[in-house]
């Protein structure tokens, strides 16, 4: 046989391989764990569309059966061993968060997560939402998988939309991410102008053009409205670390560079917090766009956005400016999201 002829059949064999895997990868009909083709309704998700799209793993591809036991999971108590549900410190009221502090932090909301490559305020867990509900259940929560298996409801409800017999964490971490990906919030007051459905106020179109200028530059961490540039930052919060926490991404990586280095955090909603930044310091936005404007320390690891040509002494607000920037960020509220009957508790 000719060399050339070797070649040749050896690269026909790889592209057959190829389409057979990944015609296998796409087929709907077997879910994760492929014990048994259980039969699904595949669900869209809806999303506005200035929005990014969102990329979705192969395995985990959305159903309503899946999304439904996913919701069932998130307002369980039997989940905990403490009698918690996930929706005790995630409030769909206060945009899947709740107003005080847990463990000295502010409980991140709940919101178009399904854009998140990294997760918690220091990044510590990476990975998509298949990997944080995991962790959330086998870890956070240390469910009882034996209770789970005991509970008839879900003996037949996992069966159905995953085909196991055995309930694992892996099925219900894949169930609550399913239900996570559809807790989208798109419909702001900002979403609506956005879609020429409703106009802002004078000031609340002025502090929209200081976020998103080089004026206030907030846009370039905040990048897009649905969710965070998916990036750690040092904003400049602190000059010293003397408390652990403060010492954001670095305690995950144990790079310098990432000293007080934290999660850009989702502004959906944000007017309805009472605690801001990862350790709660500040209680109101006004606080937050103060520190923006002339709070910044001048740390080695700080982001070099923080102090562009112009911004050597901060942002140089005027105190109408700021006002207009406080009413911007009220306009991320968004109350079709926070009262929508799909991410509330089911009957
Ligand atoms: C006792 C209160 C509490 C309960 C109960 C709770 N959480 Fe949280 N959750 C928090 C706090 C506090 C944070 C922020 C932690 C951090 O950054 O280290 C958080 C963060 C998260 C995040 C990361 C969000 C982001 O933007 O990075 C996810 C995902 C999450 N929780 C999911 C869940 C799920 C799923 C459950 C139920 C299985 C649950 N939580 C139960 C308090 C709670
Ligand atoms: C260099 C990136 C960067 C820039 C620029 C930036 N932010 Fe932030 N923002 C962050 C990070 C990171 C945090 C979280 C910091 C922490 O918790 O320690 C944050 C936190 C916030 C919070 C608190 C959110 C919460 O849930 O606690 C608000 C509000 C906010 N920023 C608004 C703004 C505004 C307004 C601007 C423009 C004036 C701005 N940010 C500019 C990265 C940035």
């Amino acid at each position: 046989m000719s060399f050339r002829l070797i070649i040749l059949i050896q690269v026909t064999c790889l592209f057959a391989a190829y389409i057979i895997s990944s015609c296998k990868r796409k087929d709907p009909q077997y879910p994760v764990n492929n014990q048994e083709t259980v039969s699904l309704t595949p669900y869209k998700i809806k999303y506005p569309a200035h929005f990014p799209d969102m990329v979705i793993p192969d395995d985990n591809k959305p159903y309503k059966e899946r999304i439904d036991l996913g919701r069932m999971l998130y307002y369980d108590v039997n989940l905990s061993n403490d009698g918690r549900a996930c929706a005790t410190c995630h409030l769909q009221s206060y945009g899947f968060t709740v107003p005080g502090m847990v463990n000295q932090m502010p409980v991140l909301s709940h919101v178009n997560m399904g854009w998140y490559k990294n997760f918690m305020w220091d990044g510590s867990k990476t990975g998509g939402l298949e990997e944080v509900m995991q962790f959330e259940t086998r870890e956070f929560f240390a469910t009882d998988l034996a209770k789970i298996n005991n509970i008839a409801k879900y003996k037949t409800l996992f069966k159905n939309a995953f085909g196991v017999d055995n309930i694992t964490y892996k099925e219900i971490g894949y169930a609550l991410a399913q239900f996570a990906r559809t807790m989208i919030s798109g419909d702001s007051k900002y979403d609506r102008y956005m879609r020429g459905e409703q106009p802002l106020t004078p000031a609340e179109e002025s502090g929209m053009n200081l976020f998103f200028t080089e004026k206030g530059d907030c846009f370039h961490c905040h990048t897009v409205m649905t969710t965070t540039d998916n990036s750690f930052h040092n904003t400049g919060l602190d000059s010293l670390y003397v408390k652990e926490m403060d010492k954001g991404y670095y305690n995950v990586t144990k790079n310098l560079e990432d000293l007080g280095k934290f999660k850009t955090p989702n502004l959906r909603n944000v007017a309805l917090r009472e605690h801001y930044m990862h350790d709660g310091r500040f209680t109101t936005l006004e606080q937050v766009v103060n520190f923006y404007n002339s709070g910044v320390h001048k740390v080695v690891t700080l982001d070099p956005i923080m102090t562009k040509p112009g911004k050597e002494h901060g942002l140089r607000l005027t105190e109408e400016e700021k006002s207009q920037l406080v009413a911007f960020l009220k306009t991320l509220t968004d109350s079709t999201f926070l009262t929508n009957k799909e991410f509330s508790q089911p009957e």
